[in-house]
């Protein structure tokens, strides 16, 4: 027996190194195919390990769920569209979540008929915490989705009364969490923890706006990985507590730089919603110009330094290997072409770098933010492919802005600026861009593909 016990602890240890190894692999691009792998090889360990370490009565439901979940993850893993990943991750986060509260749940309810004497205080504290974070990320994922997928708007949706009702939930969750640990045969603690967590989730991530979004996809992110952390403990498994603190630790350090990115705290992001309404950004006046993808091609054949600006609109119009051949065509012209990479462009972290990747563009013409925006000025032209938000210079010039104080690349500074997107409309943050404005600044109107397309014809043409 104690040789069986080994060999399990053994197998955790070989999964966890295999996590840690993955996720070191998971920070390049380069090698983060490998990395997930890696990963997953380790989970197929940790999840075979831990049936063998159970008296499973019968692996029928065990594996019609495998066989289901399996096909269906398989299915929309190959089928997904690149655009709708970001959504999908924050359900992965989500599910999280709610296996998390499950396992909470299910160990309670295993109890019932022992009458709950083999669960300690400090065990059914963990209980309740992995009820409550777990229910928090799956509702809160939930609204991410739809915030992310477009079902719900993205701005932040403050009323009369919420501050209130987000402190009446935090009174609560200490009010019913110390209930359901001194009477835990009394369902109707275990059932207004549920409802609670799941209600606070919503309240906490509707009041955050479409800026601050890549911070709160973060935490969720950690959250998940808190929740299956108070899973382990409340179920005492060592690689599920393992596991947990992995993804905790990675989405703090995830949402630590996504703070930075915006120059934002934590707490600033997370109170966003009880905080005193700003005054309204001052109203944008100026006149749009519009340039013929045809003529930008002639101010871009004379160009000798490129900036491409890369955002969320590239991976819609599913742009970038159009953007590589632009690239191609413009450095066979003399031309010096970079690209600039905001920290939360798009919808997810690394979006920009995973889309570039994929069209082969070279990882040393990729540069942060700081990189670019001292030599701005000596830029011909700046191309801003679906970019909005993160080129805005409202975050610089606008106090009453939702997104004032935000880094964003400075394109307006470069000696021209080409706008590739299909209106003037605003972005996710649903703030007005005064780039569009500028005397240096051209609106190249039109899916961006077909835009770049149409340049590169030109090219061809010449
Ligand atoms: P956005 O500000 O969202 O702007 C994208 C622009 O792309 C839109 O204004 C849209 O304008 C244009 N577009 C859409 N489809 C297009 C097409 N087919 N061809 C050309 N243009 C197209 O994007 P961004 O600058 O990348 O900023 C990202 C935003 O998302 C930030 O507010 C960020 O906080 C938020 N966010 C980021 C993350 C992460 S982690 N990256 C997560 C959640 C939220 P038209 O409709 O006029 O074409």
């Amino acid at each position: 027996m104690e040789s069986v016990t080994l060999i399990i602890n053994l197998a955790y240890v070989l999964a966890a190194a295999l996590f840690i190894l993955g996720l070191k692999l998971l920070s390049h691009p380069s090698t983060a195919r490998k990395g997930n792998v890696i990963s997953a090889i380790g989970m197929l360990v940790a999840v075979v390990v831990t049936l063998l370490d159970h008296d499973i009565l019968s692996y029928h439901w065990i594996l019609l769920g495998f066989a289901i979940g399996g096909a269906y993850g398989a299915w929309k893993a190959k089928s997904v569209e690149m655009t709708e990943m970001p959504q999908m991750v924050s359900l992965f986060n989500g599910f999280g979540g709610a296996a998390s509260l499950l396992l909470g749940w299910s160990t309670i309810s295993q109890q019932a008929t022992a009458g709950f004497s083999a669960l300690s205080g400090a065990v059914l504290t963990t209980v309740v915490l992995t009820i409550l974070i777990g229910g928090v990320t799956f509702s809160g994922s939930v609204i991410a989705w739809g915030k992310l997928s477009g079902r719900m708007g993205a701005k932040a949706v403050i009323f009369t009364g919420l501050r209130e009702l987000s402190i009446a939930h935090l009174l609560g969750f200490l009010v019913v969490g110390y209930l359901f640990v001194s009477e835990p045969a009394n369902p109707a603690w275990l059932y207004a923890t549920i409802a609670l967590a799941l209600s606070f989730g919503v309240l906490a991530t509707i009041s955050i706006g479409g800026a601050d979004m890549p911070v709160v996809i973060a935490l969720l992110n950690s959250y998940s990985g808190v929740a299956a952390c108070a899973a382990g403990l409340a179920v005492s498994n060592t690689i599920l507590i393992v596991t947990g603190l992995l993804v905790g630790a990675s989405g703090l350090i995830l949402t630590n730089i996504m703070c930075k990115a915006m120059n934002r705290s934590l707490m600033n992001v997370l109170l966003s919603g009880f905080a005193k309404p700003v005054e309204a950004a001052e109203k944008i006046e100026g006149e749009v110009k519009i340039l013929p993808a045809q003529d930008a091609f002639y101010v871009l054949e004379a160009a000798q330094a490129v900036l491409v600006v890369p955002g969320y609109g590239m991976a819609v119009a599913q742009a970038q290997h159009a953007v590589r051949e632009l690239q191609t065509l413009l450095e066979e012209n003399g031309c010096t072409v970079e690209y600039a990479i905001h920290p939360v462009a798009g919808r997810m972290p690394g979006h920009m770098n995973v889309l570039l990747a994929e069209a082969d563009v070279p990882y040393d013409q990729l540069y942060e933010m700081d990189e670019v925006n001292p030599r701005m000025e000596n830029y011909d032209v700046v191309i801003v492919i679906g970019a909005n938000d993160v080129v805005n210079p409202a975050a610089k010039e606008m106090k009453g802005s939702p997104i004032y104080g935000m880094p964003v690349i400075e394109a307006y500074r470069a000696k021209t600026v080409f706008v590739l997107k299909r209106s003037a409309n605003a972005g996710f943050a649903g703030v007005d861009n005064p780039l569009f404005f500028k005397d240096n600044t051209r609106m190249v109107l039109g899916d961006a593909k077909d835009t770049i397309n149409t340049i590169i014809r030109e090219f061809g043409d010449d």
